[in-house]
């Protein structure tokens, strides 16, 4: 029972945008530079993507930790959640200095990478590293495309993602050494048609 009104509480916070990174963000020491309206908008838009991003990674992290067997995935799955967590305020703070919004769908989203990662720990340690691994593998793609979309004078929202990027690989490595398999194509292919289809709406609304 106090395990799941934490669980709840987390979820609450990360929903309603009042969680606090444990790490300075990177943009800290970055000055602002002079961004036109046009590319100012489009790196709200792309940072509400991200911001989405991180939504489903705290509840995939957290779905997947409820139901993990050894006790050292779930501390490694709970270790990185909370990373996960400087990355949700970060994207959050980023967003509102560009003066964007966050997803009005968010506790949409949280609600279905929840379930996702619930079903991915049912399945055993095994895929569920291997799920994680791919997912931190697209997930630092998909950084990398809004590295090179990002308005090149934004260099605060630059020094978010390139920070967040760097952790995901992180991640992915821990995954591994925690003994990810590797998923068949066609879950690969799933995953990249649903984050294809939250991205697509995350920029919009
Ligand atoms: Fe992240
Ligand atoms: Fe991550």
């Amino acid at each position: 029972m106090d395990r799941l009104i934490v669980e709840f509480d987390r979820a609450l916070r990360a929903v309603v945008g009042v969680v606090q990174a444990r790490r300075e963000s990177p943009a800290m020491n970055i000055p602002e530079n002079e961004i036109a309206e046009e590319p100012r908008r489009h790196a709200a838009a792309l940072m509400r993507v991200n911001h989405v991003g991180e939504i489903c990674a705290q509840a995939l992290y957290q779905g997947q930790a409820l139901t993990a067997r050894r006790p050292e995935a779930r501390g490694a799955l709970e270790q990185a959640a909370r990373e996960e967590e400087d990355h949700l305020a970060w994207s959050a703070e980023r967003i509102r200095e560009l003066g964007g919004r966050p997803s009005l769908l968010n506790p949409l989203w949280y609600a279905g990478s929840f379930a996702i990662g619930a079903a991915a720990g049912l399945l055993g340690d095994r895929w569920n590293f291997a799920f994680l691994a791919e997912t931190e593998r697209q997930v630092e793609e998909h950084l990398t495309g809004h590295l090179e979309a990002l308005p090149p004078e934004d260099e605060r929202t630059r020094a978010v993602v390139e920070a967040m990027r760097a952790d995901e690989a992180r991640h992915r490595a821990s995954a591994i050494n925690l003994g990810a398999g590797e998923l068949p194509e066609p879950a690969r292919l799933a995953m990249r048609l649903a984050s294809k289809v939250m991205t697509t709406v995350a920029y919009r609304v």
